[in-house]
């Protein structure tokens, strides 16, 4: 198990965000969390990668409590989470920008030994080769701010990709992207399965289905339903609770 989260409790302020929430997610596997909007599920990432600390319970990735660590030594640990806009450089080249990711991320812990045996050219090829997946190595050296809307998320992609996570967060990847590059994203986002561990927020329920291993459902900050997504797709709770009448029946 590379994460086991126990128990959590959040809180913004007053209001009482997580509520007991639980979840674990296997190396390799697919999870897919749902939840209407408002249920905590961005909340549930932003605890993960340290921007927020659960006032109780546990979080354990790879075998340690990461719960209240800092978001700098998370990255370092090998949770990364896509879609940060922050995160680009618009001057800097496309390629720049994916390899100051994978450099980012060997610096802290083998810096010298890199320098040392000069392990650059492998960064460079590491950032063209995430490139490669997300389907920008044709825009290289193309400054990050020249391209679409759509290239950008894929850009934000390749970044998260370039620190090579043990643990991908991805957070509603297709939100605000026209049908064609909804279409290019998800595809993309189902590429990575089998090769990335990953938590997919997506409200697209067909993706959902057709590429998690398995779904947990949240409503008001709690883990209301847990399973394969067949067994999600007949549960009355969750149906009641979510899936309304977007559910195939
Ligand atoms: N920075 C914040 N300060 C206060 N309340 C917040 C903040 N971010 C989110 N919330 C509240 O926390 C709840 C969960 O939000 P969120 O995790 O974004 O839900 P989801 O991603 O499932 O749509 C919502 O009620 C939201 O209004
Ligand atoms: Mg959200």
């Amino acid at each position: 198990m590379i994460l086991d989260v126990r128990g959590i409790d959040t809180y913004y302020g007053l209001g009482h965000i997580l509520h007991g929430l639980s979840l674990h997610v296997a190396e390799g596997e697919v999870v897919a969390l749902l939840g209407r909007n408002g249920a905590g599920k961005t909340t549930f990432f932003n605890l993960l990668t340290g921007q927020l600390a659960p006032t109780s319970g546990r979080i354990v990735f790879d075998g340690r409590d990461i719960a209240g660590t800092p978001s700098h030594r998370i990255a370092h640990l090998g949770i990364a989470r896509s879609f940060q806009r922050t995160s680009i450089f618009p001057t800097l080249s496309i390629l720049d920008n994916v390899w100051l990711a994978a450099f980012a991320r060997q610096a802290s812990w083998r810096g010298l030994a890199w320098r040392r045996t000069d392990g650059y050219p492998a960064l460079a090829e590491r950032a063209m080769a995430v490139l490669e997946e997300v389907g920008l190595a044709g825009k290289a050296a193309a400054p990050a701010r020249a391209i679409s809307h759509g290239e950008q998320r894929q850009l934000e992609l390749a970044i998260a990709l370039a620190a090579n996570p043990r643990l991908l967060l991805l957070d509603e990847p297709a939100a605000g992207l026209s049908s064609d590059e909804t279409q290019k994203m998800v595809a993309l986002v189902r590429t990575l399965k089998g090769r990335y561990t990953i938590i997919l927020i997506e409200h697209k329920i067909d993706v959902v289905m057709s590429m998690s291993d398995r779904i947990s459902v949240m409503h008001f900050g709690s883990v209301i339903a847990e399973g394969m997504p067949a067994e999600i797709q007949r549960n009355a709770e969750v149906r009641r609770a979510y899936l309304g009448g977007i559910a195939p029946s």
